[in-house]
């Protein structure tokens, strides 16, 4: 069958809600005149101090066409997503019957930074997880205060480097009158960040006065999260084959998220617990993923405040589709 335009705009408007690091939204999509889809990458979009291998942003194109491919099973039609030697993958688009239950789910799931509540609704909703071969959940309050405590350790590792800081500020849209504050990027509602907690950020990250923060002993104190892990239910260790191509990673990451979304907890993944070497040894070896697996991200998870959900910052389908 070939894929009409319309169609092809709401399953890409869909897929568009996918995660991706920084909210960079690196996918691009190509319907081709034989009804075929390409998906390819726009490369101004990648992160080449926080991420130089390119490992989130493939992981990053993963979970876009894992999204697709849900959007797509809501509206019976199966993808079949190939390496087709052009750009990330080529999806072919056939129609037919899927069921997977996490599909209804992909409009759902959000990155939830916020403190989380506690009690009997969030230890439901962590019985509700559907238990896999790739998921650790760790909610032991002690464990979860050293996750938090080596969180905090490794970021601060991390925003040492100015570079690494200047990169992250190009991302962050710390005031509404940023021009890109709806379309991309980190703004500081999806941080939970106020405006006298935004503007803060604004400063202490710059070079100079971070440094001299530091020397004083503040900025630890100052980037610090100890108290938002701490209130999650779990920290749950995502891990994959150490060998897997992120773009695969990518895709099942993304369903991993939506596993939480469909037990009713909302997440956010805290990367740098996998991304610093020393800390994802040291991680691996406590929690016994073993040489042939890699620790992918660490999620917390738990139970949100019911609340106003407000909109995410996403690129408008005439920049996604090319
Ligand atoms: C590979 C990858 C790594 C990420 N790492 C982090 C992280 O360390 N901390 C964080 O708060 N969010 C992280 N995120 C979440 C993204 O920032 C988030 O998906 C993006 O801002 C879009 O927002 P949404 O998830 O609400 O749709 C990561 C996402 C991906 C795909």
């Amino acid at each position: 069958m070939t894929l009409d335009a319309e169609t092809f705009r709401a399953l890409v408007a869909e897929a568009a809600l996918s995660p991706s690091v920084h909210n960079t939204q690196p996918t691009r999509w190509r319907l081709t005149s034989d009804g075929r889809v390409q998906v390819l990458e726009d490369n101004s979009r990648r992160l080449p101090i926080g991420d130089p291998d390119g490992r989130d942003l493939n992981v990053s194109h993963g979970a876009a066409v894992e999204g697709f491919r849900l959007a797509a099973g809501k509206r019976d039609l199966i993808v079949e997503v190939e390496h087709d030697g052009v750009g990330i993958a080529g999806l072919t688009v056939s129609a037919g019957q899927v069921c997977d239950p996490l599909a209804a789910f992909l409009t759902q799931r959000r990155t939830y930074r916020g403190p989380f509540m506690g009690g009997a609704v969030a230890h439901a909703a962590l019985t509700r997880l559907e238990p896999s071969e790739d998921l650790i959940v760790v909610d032991s309050r002690d464990s979860i205060a050293e996750l938090a405590r080596l969180y905090d350790e490794a970021s601060l590792r991390w925003f040492r480097n100015a570079a690494y800081r200047a990169e992250l500020l190009s991302w962050m849209r710390l005031s509404r009158n940023h021009p890109l504050w709806s379309l991309d990027g980190l703004n500081a509602e999806a941080m939970e960040m106020s405006r006298i907690q935004a503007a803060g950020a604004g400063v202490v990250l710059k070079p100079g006065v971070f440094e001299t923060l530091d020397r004083v002993g503040l900025a630890g104190a100052l980037v610090a999260e100890v108290a938002v892990v701490r209130s999650a239910s779990a920290v749950v260790l995502f891990h994959r084959p150490a060998n897997e191509a992120p773009f695969d990673t990518g895709r099942r990451f993304h369903r991993a998220w939506l596993g939480f979304t469909q037990a009713g907890l909302s997440a956010a993944p805290m990367a740098v617990l996998a991304d610093d070497a020393a800390t994802r040894e040291r991680l691996q070896a406590e929690f016994g993923i073993e040489g042939d697996r890699r620790l992918i991200t660490a999620f917390r998870v738990g139970i949100a405040p019911a609340g106003n959900v407000t909109p995410k910052p996403r690129l408008g389908l005439d920049t996604l589709i090319v």
